[in-house]
């Protein structure tokens, strides 16, 4: 199963190695440091420790990897792009179904549903950080004149999300140009009318100039702690800010940095090993 996604993945050569499972955010700034290439991690339930791959566009750019940082080389399989498997959709309890083909998993089912293409930006639904983010959205019960911004959007599938449950003013972020892009385009293939207000830009150079009655991050622990007070300074007095994207090992230094940040705690949903906050804004 996929967990995360870099960037849109493209390129024909593919540089993987394991790494722990708390090393994800050490990995994300050295691959990023040697060049921004796009990436995924792999999770899988029975292992302790996660794939690290790097999509590339020559050969000799995936070697140049391996020199630096051990790990192996292989050319991705063309073939699993051009016909891909069919994914079954992604269901959030009876309230919300994410379609991710267009021909499948259409079942006619009675709750709302939303067509998510795989092979885009991070953001299927299926991830559990995600999950929990879609759960607690479905669960929400007043959308009226709730306020919404979603920080590091990905395919934009928590702002749509919102959108579909009955948010009226959303804004949505990514500081990947490709991830704004593709979001954009899944608005188009949900709603007739565009309504979100998706923006290219980076959750740690963030000037709040409008506030929100619901914040939502799904973002790694470093970010989210690097960060907090940009993010915190997005909701507004008595809002609500819901961080995903958590490992239990990093809980506390994420609960650290957000309780300098005059918000409490309301509640902590936890999924495996990951941990979703709910905090709340001090009026
Ligand atoms: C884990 S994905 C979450 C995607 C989607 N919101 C979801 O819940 O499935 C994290 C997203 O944050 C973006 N991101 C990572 N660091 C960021 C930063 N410093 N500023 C803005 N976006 C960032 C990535 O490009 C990626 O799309």
């Amino acid at each position: 199963m996929p967990a995360s996604a870099g960037q849109v993945v493209r390129g024909s050569w593919c540089w993987r190695r394991w790494i722990g499972s708390g090393q994800q955010d050490l990995w994300m700034e050295r691959l990023r440091a040697a060049n921004g290439f796009p990436w995924a991690l792999t999770e899988r339930p029975d292992r302790s420790r996660v794939l690290l791959e790097a999509y590339l566009e020559s050969r000799a750019a995936a070697v140049a990897l391996t020199r630096q940082f051990g790990g192996r080389v292989r050319p991705l399989d063309a073939r699993a792009w051009i016909h891909p498997r069919p994914t079954p959709p992604t269901r959030i309890g009876r309230r919300l179904e994410i379609v991710h083909e267009k021909t499948r998993g259409m079942t006619g089912a009675p709750w709302p549903r939303l067509h998510i293409p795989h092979g885009v930006a991070f953001g299927s639904g299926e991830h559990a950080t995600t999950r929990m983010l879609l759960g607690a959205l479905a669960r929400h019960g007043d959308w009226n004149e709730t306020a919404v911004l979603d920080l590091g959007t990905g395919s934009g599938v928590l702002a749509l999300a919102a959108r579909l449950f009955g948010a009226r003013k959303i804004a949505a972020t990514d500081f990947a140009p490709d991830a704004v892009r593709t979001a954009r385009q899944n608005e188009a293939l949900n709603f007739s009318t565009p309504l979100v207000r998706w923006r290219c830009a980076d959750v740690k150079r963030l000037r709040a100039r409008a506030r929100y009655d619901l914040v939502l991050a799904n973002l790694f622990s470093g970010i989210l702690c690097e960060a907090a007070p940009q993010v915190a300074g997005c909701v507004s007095p008595g809002g609500e800010l819901w961080l995903s994207g958590i490992l239990r090992s990093q809980e506390e230094e994420v609960m650290a940095a957000y309780r300098r940040q005059r918000l409490q705690l309301v509640r902590t949903f936890r999924r495996g090993k990951w941990v979703m906050l709910q905090w709340r804004s001090r009026l």
